[in-house]
């Protein structure tokens, strides 16, 4: 027989299964015996007319789902609760419970009525075959909301979708370089958006963490622009949240500390330069960035004469820029601890910015002679003389 505490869960999840009102479930804090299990995700699935519930197992580097009827799955809740995960988070369209074990094993449970109550469940439930996308936003958000992403009904305002499929992505590649890095397991995460803008995907962030998966989140917004710095506090503000706050300040003279993950997303030209040289330096985990004008190698570069009819075409030129602008980040990543991809981010069909560096920082340090060999050559090659992270990471 369960604690009455955890009755009390149980009978939650059961009536909001009942009632179709379940969003989901997450285990997190797992402390079992299986390697790499990060975290477990619940929500009702329809399968062949059957109502179940499909447990998502997130290990480090892999997913693995399971399905079981709701009694098959309080069955299983009962032997993982508080043995093999100490923090449960249930979402339903009523109530959002957070439930956590001390290291004592005492139950703490803040249990609070969900303002974001919406009647198109399909938004938030995984029905069958996926007939809308798999998000990894909840529409019902209160901050999409706020930042004019939904309407007062909760919709997508159509003017706004493109950034809304941002958002998705976003937290998409984010989720998975988070699992990879075993971040979740921190007691706290710090996290720096240069050039935050707007900060949609600041308020994603700090959202996904510290709502969806429970972690204890410090989320920097750092901005140029006053006015978005007072505006973003001010939404902050308005949505009683903790854990984020925006900043005025030049990335190129900010001082940052103790961040794990440094976000610049479509900052300008070298102010990339100044953010991934910032998140080498102080040492994140995982350093993620979408850049975008590519001004400084542009004039510097010298390609074979054989070339000249193509980069005749001004197009090509910045292609050619942009291309040996990121490529060489890439290596400067590589070569300094990283392990680095550069990948579209969104198709051209979203937005015009649509490439991602995502570098995560490596377990076991490596020999970078090759690599640093491969940028010598390819500076040679271009005539390059300045690349501004590189004089960034020598003057450290
Ligand atoms: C194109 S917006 C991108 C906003 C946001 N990151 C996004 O992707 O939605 C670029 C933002 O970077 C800011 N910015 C540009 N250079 C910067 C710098 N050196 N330091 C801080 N912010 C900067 C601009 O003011 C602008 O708000």
């Amino acid at each position: 027989m369960a604690l009455p505490e955890l009755e009390h869960f149980f009978s939650d999840i059961q009536n909001a299964f009942d009632k179709s009102f379940l969003q989901r479930l997450v285990l997190s804090k797992y402390q079992g015996d299986e390697v790499d299990l990060e975290r477990v995700t619940i929500r009702p699935v329809d399968i062949k007319s059957e109502r179940l519930l499909s447990f998502l197992y997130q290990y480090k580097t892999n997913h693995i789902t399971k399905n079981f009827s709701i009694t098959a799955a309080i069955e299983l809740l009962e032997t993982l609760l508080g043995t093999h995960f100490k923090n449960a988070h249930l979402l339903s369209d009523e109530w959002e419970t957070q439930l956590s074990f001390s290291k004592k094993g005492k139950i703490l449970i803040n249990r609070h009525r969900n303002k974001n109550n919406k009647s198109d469940i399909e938004n938030t439930t995984l029905l069958a075959h996926n007939k809308e996308k798999n998000r990894f936003v909840e529409q019902s958000r209160p901050y999409l909301r706020e930042l004019g992403i939904t309407d007062a009904n909760g919709q997508i305002i159509p003017a706004m979708s493109r950034k809304w499929k941002q958002i998705n992505k976003f937290i998409e590649v984010l989720s998975n370089a988070i699992e990879s890095t075993g971040l979740t397991q921190r007691e706290e995460v710090h996290i720096a958006d240069f050039g935050s803008g707007k900060a949609y995907l600041t308020f994603a962030v700090h959202d996904y963490l510290s709502a969806q998966l429970g972690v204890k989140t410090q989320v920097t917004g750092v901005e140029l622009r006053q006015p978005l710095v007072d505006l973003c506090n001010q939404t902050a503000t308005k949505l009683c949240l903790n854990g984020i706050q925006f900043e005025q300040g030049d990335v190129k003279h900010f001082a940052a500390k103790n961040i794990n993950v440094m976000i610049a997303l479509h900052a300008c030209d070298t102010a990339t330069d100044y953010a991934i040289h910032m998140g080498i330096r102080t040492g994140a985990e995982i350093i993620m960035c979408s850049p975008c004008c590519h001004k400084q190698l542009r004039p510097q570069l010298k390609s074979p004469a054989v070339l000249a009819p193509v980069l005749l075409h001004g197009i090509h030129l910045g292609q050619e820029a942009e291309m040996v602008t990121d490529g060489l980040r890439a290596l400067l990543l590589e070569a300094n601890g990283y392990d680095t991809q550069v990948f579209e981010f969104i198709s051209l069909e979203h937005t015009s910015k649509n490439k991602m560096i995502l570098a995560q920082k490596r377990k076991v340090e490596r020999d970078n002679s090759l690599i640093l060999q491969q940028i010598a050559a390819i500076k040679t090659f271009y005539g390059i003389n300045d690349h501004c992270l590189e004089q960034l990471l020598e003057s450290r």
